[in-house]
């Protein structure tokens, strides 16, 4: 089915094209969806080597969205989340943590590692975090880098972080990081395929995949070897000796959880960064408002960041049964895309919802996803180290600024900022 707009001919959001558009495309694109009656099915396109399904229902009201997080008996994470096509079993094996399980397996391995995520753990991070902001900001100030935010600054701090957790050797680090861009950045030309799709292309972008996800699985697996013999300090010494209810990771399963991690906590973080020097220097009147007390709008700032940019588009889950959705019939094993971002642009839960606004009170976005069993691991982690480096920023440095439009990834599934120029 395809919806008659000046936004959405042809495949519409299954067109790569669609999210080349400019954002504000796109946005109108969403709100029309969300004025309809009903939740619209998409077609899958068939990409060489990977056969497209029967398309997608795209929820777009932050209720439906917000409602399918909720049932997960209905609303299944299984076979996958991240991706619209079934993923072959070979990438199966790598990306298949338990962002795309259902309980009890998600359960028992959320369980074992959410001990890592406490408050308790968290304060202990918090020097560390300190420490890196302001480390980064020292670089900024002496001049050093490249004037490319996103190196700069943005990429820096949770990187740092998780690495640190995780006890991965500084060595290793560049390796991280660039095996994670190509695993979100799939679809961008930069790192995988772009919009010229063919053989060659996907075969290539394919091959570049895999060989991310078996060499972050093989870095751990050896990690997770010597902590085993001589434990640390860190989040691999307690996912390989911690047990919980006598239930410990299996080795494949330490390597997945590290793959989610890598990916979901540094790439989104990272853009989250990315867009708030964007939107801060965009709405002058909000950095100003910031820079008169950071301490007070701070955490206002850094739940609107999340909800206008929405580092993560969407996420897909699977009809375990037949259910109705607000009055709509979905049968068992059609896809559904949860669309965060429209679900945060909903004018039915927030007042003027394209306004980017600091105090915005009550602010119940959904950019770390629904209410539910998945609900985002990392967000406390997320709010921290985003908190502490515009707070580093704006008051060593008030005078920082981007200077072009960001260098957007091609991807609809992560809003990512590959480059933003930027001045101090
Ligand atoms: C601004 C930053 C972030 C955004 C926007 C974000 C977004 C999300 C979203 C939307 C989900 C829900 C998935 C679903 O319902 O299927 C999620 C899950 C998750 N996130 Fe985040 N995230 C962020 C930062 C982080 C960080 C820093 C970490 C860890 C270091 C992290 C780890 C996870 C994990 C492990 C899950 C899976 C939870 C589960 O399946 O039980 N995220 N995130």
């Amino acid at each position: 089915m395809t919806v008659r707009t000046a936004g959405l001919a042809g495949l519409g959001l299954s067109d790569p094209m669609f999210w080349t558009r400019p954002l504000a495309e796109r946005d109108a694109a969403f709100a029309h969806l969300r004025s309809l009656p009903a939740p619209v099915r998409f077609p899958e396109i068939d990409v060489p080597f990977i056969k497209g399904g029967d398309g997608y229902w795209a929820l777009v009201r932050h209720a439906d969205v917000v409602e399918a997080s909720r049932r997960p008996e209905v609303f299944s994470s299984e076979p996958t989340t991240n991706s619209i096509a079934d993923m072959p079993g070979y990438l199966a094996r790598f990306f298949g943590s338990m962002i795309n399980m259902d309980d009890p397996r998600h359960a028992k391995i959320r369980r074992i590692v959410s001990r890592a995520f406490t408050p308790r753990m968290l304060a202990r991070l918090d020097d560390r975090i300190d420490e890196t902001a302001r480390g980064i900001v020292d670089g900024v100030l002496r001049g050093e880098g490249t004037g490319d935010f996103v190196t700069d600054v943005a990429a820096r701090l949770p990187l740092k972080i998780i690495c640190d957790m995780m006890g991965i050797p500084e060595a290793d680090r560049e390796m991280v990081l660039e095996r994670s861009n190509v695993i979100l950045g799939i679809g961008d030309p930069e790192y995988g395929v772009g919009s010229q799709i063919s053989p060659v292309s996907v075969g290539l972008a394919l091959t570049r995949l895999l060989d991310a996800g078996m060499e972050l699985q093989l870095l751990i697996r050896r990690l997770g070897r010597e902590r085993r013999r001589r434990p640390g300090d860190d989040l691999v010494t307690a996912l390989v000796h911690g047990n919980v209810d006598g239930e410990r990771l299996t080795d494949q399963e330490l390597g997945s959880f590290f793959i989610l991690l890598v990916v979901a906590g540094n790439e989104t973080t990272r853009n989250a960064i990315s867009h708030a020097l964007k939107l801060l220097t965009v709405h002058e009147d909000q950095r100003a408002l910031l820079l008169a007390d950071p301490a007070a709008r701070m955490p206002g700032a850094i739940e609107e960041v999340v909800r206008y940019a929405t580092p993560v588009i969407q996420f897909r889950r699977t009809l375990a049964r037949d259910t109705v959705l607000n009055g709509h019939p979905l049968r068992e094993g059609e896809k559904v895309l949860l669309f965060y971002n429209s679900a945060n642009r909903d004018e039915a839960v927030f007042a003027d919802p394209d306004r980017f606004d600091i105090t915005r009170s009550p602010n119940p976005h959904v950019g770390f996803g629904g209410p539910g069993p998945h609900f985002c691991l990392g967000a406390n982690l997320a709010r921290r180290e985003i908190g502490v480096m515009l707070r580093e920023l704006y008051t060593r440095v008030p005078s920082v600024r981007s200077t072009a439009p960001p260098d957007r990834l091609l991807s609809g599934f992560i809003n990512g900022v590959k480059h933003l120029p930027y001045e101090v």
